[in-house]
């Protein structure tokens, strides 16, 4: 596997494997990588023949009293392990390298980013878009592998796509847990044993929620209620319970084939998220 900090280099060789008629599929990550960064490296394999992570703590996504400068970060651990999965290439750019001088222009996403997690992280979606956006024209991928667990982020990265005209295909991958629930994350190196404990909760309250629909609940208050009781027992905070439209994130009243449920939730000082399909047939839908 090879590592690359420069954009010149990296557009370099993107050019040449296009040249060779290969795919290039892109994995954007943020690194310290775990199972659900892995799962996306074995999906991304699967759909192209060349395979670009990028691994960048996106300032730019940070808010000021958010946890940028103690973001979780080991290079050389994260090299070994996407080399063992077959990656090809992890670009790795320095903070100066993406945004050399004050930058000016930025990606902003409206109203799509201003909901949910938005709420309580204004601009990080802007923030997220912009690098994003970077990154696919570096790099120019046929495919953009993201992880179902952060469903807004993903929802949004379609519709910038489709927007500003990328001719990417995006996939989604299916959240990868651990085995009590939790959703795999960077942040979760944050918890203590206690909060760990905690947290699985989380996991439980959309397991509650699933086997309320299956039931015939339908009413999204009655379930939003019940989440909550979950989340409140565990002695976490929520901060949104929300059951929205898959493909546009419209808050809804009634769950129908289309709905998501969102969840956000404090463990002491760890805000972790998490969601899953809550339809009435219990299949999984797409975004
Ligand atoms: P990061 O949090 O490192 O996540 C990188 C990718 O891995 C994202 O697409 C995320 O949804 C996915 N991912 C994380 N945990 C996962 C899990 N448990 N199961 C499945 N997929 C998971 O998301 C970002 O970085 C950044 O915002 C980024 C898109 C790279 C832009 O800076």
């Amino acid at each position: 596997m090879e590592l690359i900090t420069d954009i010149t280099a990296m557009r370099s060789w993107c050019a040449a494997a296009r040249r060779a008629g290969g795919r290039i599929a892109l994995v954007p990550t943020m690194g310290y990588f775990h199972a659900g960064h892995l799962a996306l490296m074995d999906r991304a394999r699967s759909l192209a023949d060349r395979v670009v992570v990028s691994l960048f703590v996106n300032p730019l996504q940070f808010g000021p009293t958010e946890d940028l400068d103690r973001y979780p970060r080991d290079l050389e651990r994260d090299q070994r392990l996407a080399g063992e999965r077959g990656v090809d290439v992890l670009f790795a750019p320095a903070v100066e390298t993406m945004y050399p001088s004050e930058t000016a222009t930025r990606v902003v996403v409206g109203e799509l980013g201003t909901r949910l997690c938005g709420a309580s992280r204004p601009g990080h979606f802007d923030g997220v878009a912009t690098v994003v956006a970077k990154l696919f024209h570096i790099v120019g991928p046929d495919v953009a592998v993201f992880g179902e667990k952060d469903f807004q982020q993903l929802v949004i990265l379609r519709r910038m796509a489709a927007d500003l005209d990328f001719p990417v295909t995006i996939v989604g991958h299916p959240v990868v847990r651990e085995p009590d629930g939790l959703a795999m994350s960077s942040r979760n190196t944050y918890l203590s044993p206690e909060e760990r404990r905690r947290a699985a909760a989380i996991s439980r309250g959309l397991r509650r929620a699933r086997e309320l629909v299956a039931g015939g609940e339908r009413r999204v208050e009655a379930i939003a209620t019940a989440v909550e009781a979950v989340l409140t027992d565990a002695g976490l905070r929520s901060e949104y319970v929300a059951v929205v439209d898959s493909a546009t994130l419209a808050p809804q009243h009634k769950v129908t084939q289309r709905s998501r449920l969102l969840v956000a939730a404090w463990a002491g000082a760890t805000r972790l998220i998490d969601n899953c399909a809550l339809t009435p047939s219990g299949e999984v839908i797409a975004p």
